[in-house]
């Protein structure tokens, strides 16, 4: 049997000289034992608590539920904070700074002598950002995520969380429902702690997070103030004492296999477009090679199998009274790397075949999916070289292949000065087209692709429209919306150079997104191109530092610096 490394913490606090009389003194302040130091494992709980990211405003709560469960196993848990990203808060948008949280998880994982880390988060970006993080630490790490908050209930309808915004809010603009009826919905759409209760990119994530084997079953889907996310956190509690009593760092989980599991599983939830982002970014970190053309590939024999909005119709509450996780994987096993790893103890095909489908409105069988195709579109063209993404299960179906006009809008504030203009040069056959939305330009590539219609259009009942831009869209969004275009057009890349009129065909099923304009007078308007002026707040500070460091979209816009791991060892001492 191979010898057992020594805990990480025993370097730090089974020191017995001035240093371990130091770290362990003051760690002593809040009343730990003696024993606390023996060569217990340390565990640290990177917390994303904060009142202003409501969805993960209850994480303290479960965060003492995770600690119960450390102290029951024979660990130490202590638990800390790290900046956190609340979606629907912070400006210009939380992707500016979804490298900066995990920065500051790296960071603080290893400045400190933990030896496991349980990483709560669940608002969009806290997940991916702390999983980033740890990636390049390489600790035993357990995700706990937020939950997903109740169903929305209005007026006798169920609502969910941002797909309802978008069509309420459509809605209003068309005259079909009053402005007081709009803004009435605001509590009841909301009604509990968690995050979204779509299958947004929260819920998306943490799905992901099951099939990726770094968190337990029923992560995603029970909700966020039910009983049982509270035993689930206890249990993590137990479970990331085991990864480290056993030595099994996040690369352990993390590995091509359970990338390919969680695209497939992506396809099969009809996950959202911002998980292509977060996965080549966390591939990135750990070494993994992952392309935009792995979400194409791999999840074009994957069927649609959860009726969630925003694709479908049901909730997360729903999905989870239906079997969650495990039944969506156990209807796919047989395209799944079964004798994956989990964080549980158990492989993936062991949790997918404990699973089963209690509603199959809500999660179908194969036999009957709810749509013959999912996952991820990946474009190319000469409008998008780099690459740009759409949704197809979100779209319409006759506009997956389309040729329009383009109407252009050169920024976000120029569309939100004409979008309602009566006199707007556009039809429900015109291409919508957003510039300097992209990951340097904005910056931070917000969540402004699914631009709102024109209101004249929305007036006579024209409900989606083929939308382009180099921005993201919320995972609670739908439309017939191209995303992600690469390079932005902050960098020059062709969006940049796409005028009023220009014909632009999409095909979807041929992957193709092309501006028909002949190559002479595309390298005219390139000689004529400007470089934009630099991006708002940009002069100095973090903001400085994303503009010039920020990949394209791609390669999962990590900053370049930030590629890759760098492992948990600290050389020097503090004093
Ligand atoms: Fe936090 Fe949707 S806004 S998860």
């Amino acid at each position: 049997m191979p010898q057992k490394p020594p805990l990480r913490s025993a370097g730090v606090y089974g020191k017995k000289d001035r240093d371990g009389f130091i770290h362990r003194s003051w760690m002593k302040s809040q009343g730990l034992p003696d024993d606390s130091f023996d060569g217990r494992p340390i565990v640290g709980l990177c917390n994303t608590w904060s009142e202003l990211t409501p969805c993960n405003a209850h994480l303290r709560i479960l965060a003492e539920h995770v600690k119960r469960g450390v102290w029951q196993a024979g660990g130490v848990p202590l638990e800390f904070p790290v900046s956190s990203l609340g979606e629907t808060q912070i400006r210009p948008t939380a992707m500016l700074f979804r490298n900066l949280l995990a920065m500051d998880v790296e960071e603080a994982l290893r400045g400190y002598a933990m030896d496991g880390v349980v990483l709560l988060g669940g608002c969009d970006k806290t997940t991916p950002g702390q999983l980033m993080g740890a990636a390049s630490v390489d600790l035993p790490t357990l995700v706990v995520s937020s939950g997903p908050m109740l169903s929305g209930k209005f007026r006798g309808e169920t609502i969910g969380s941002g797909t309802d915004v978008w069509r309420l809010s459509e809605a209003a603009r068309a005259g079909e429902i009053s402005e007081d009826s709009f803004f009435s919905a605001e509590a009841a759409m909301s009604r509990s702690a968690g995050v979204c209760n779509t299958m947004g990119t929260a819920s998306t994530i943490g799905s992901l997070c099951e099939a990726l084997g770094v968190a337990l079953p029923g992560n995603a889907s029970i909700p966020a103030v039910d009983a049982r996310r509270r035993t689930m956190a206890h249990m993590a509690g137990r479970r990331i004492v085991a990864l480290v009593q056993e030595n099994l760092p996040l690369s352990t989980f993390l590995t091509r296999a359970t990338f390919e599991n969680a695209i497939r599983v992506h396809a099969a939830i009809g996950g959202s477009t911002n998980t292509v982002v977060h996965l080549l970014a966390l591939a990135g970190r750990c070494g993994v090679t992952l392309t935009l053309e792995d979400f194409d590939q791999l999840s074009r024999d994957i069927p649609l199998l959860v009726d969630l909005k925003p694709s479908g119709r049901f909730l997360m509450e729903d999905f989870d009274y239906a079997g969650g996780m495990p039944a969506v994987m156990n209807h796919i096993s047989h395209v799944l790397h079964t004798n994956a790893p989990t964080v549980s103890g158990q492989t993936i095909g062991e949790i997918a075949a404990g699973g089963e489908s209690f509603n199959t409105e809500v999660i179908r069988p194969l036999a009957s999916p709810v749509n013959a195709s999912s996952g991820t579109w990946v474009l190319r063209g000469n409008l998008a070289p780099g690459g740009a993404i759409m949704k197809p299960n979100a779209a319409s179906a006759h506009l997956l292949v389309h040729e329009g006009p383009a109407v252009v809008f050169e920024s976000i504030e120029d569309f939100k000065a004409r979008v309602d203009d009566p006199d707007l040069d556009v039809t429900a056959d015109s291409i919508m087209v957003l510039k300097q939305c992209g990951p340097k330009g904005y910056p931070g590539m917000p969540e402004v692709g699914n631009m709102p219609l024109p209101k004249k259009l929305l007036e006579q009942g024209v409900r989606d429209m083929v939308r382009i831009s180099d921005a993201r869209m919320s995972g609670t969004a739908y439309g017939t919306v191209i995303l992600h275009v690469s390079p932005e057009s902050y960098m020059g890349g062709p969006l940049a150079l796409v005028q009023n009129g220009d014909r632009i065909k999409l095909d979807g099923p041929a992957r193709t997104l092309s501006l028909l304009v002949d190559d002479a007078e595309l390298t005219r308007r390139r000689a004529a191109w400007q470089v934009p002026p630099p991006p708002p707040n940009s002069e100095r500070g973090y903001v400085n530092l994303h503009v010039n460091h920020v990949m394209q979209a791609e390669t999962g816009c990590d900053l370049d610096f930030l590629v890759g791991k760098s492992g948990s060892t600290v050389t020097r001492e503090s004093h």
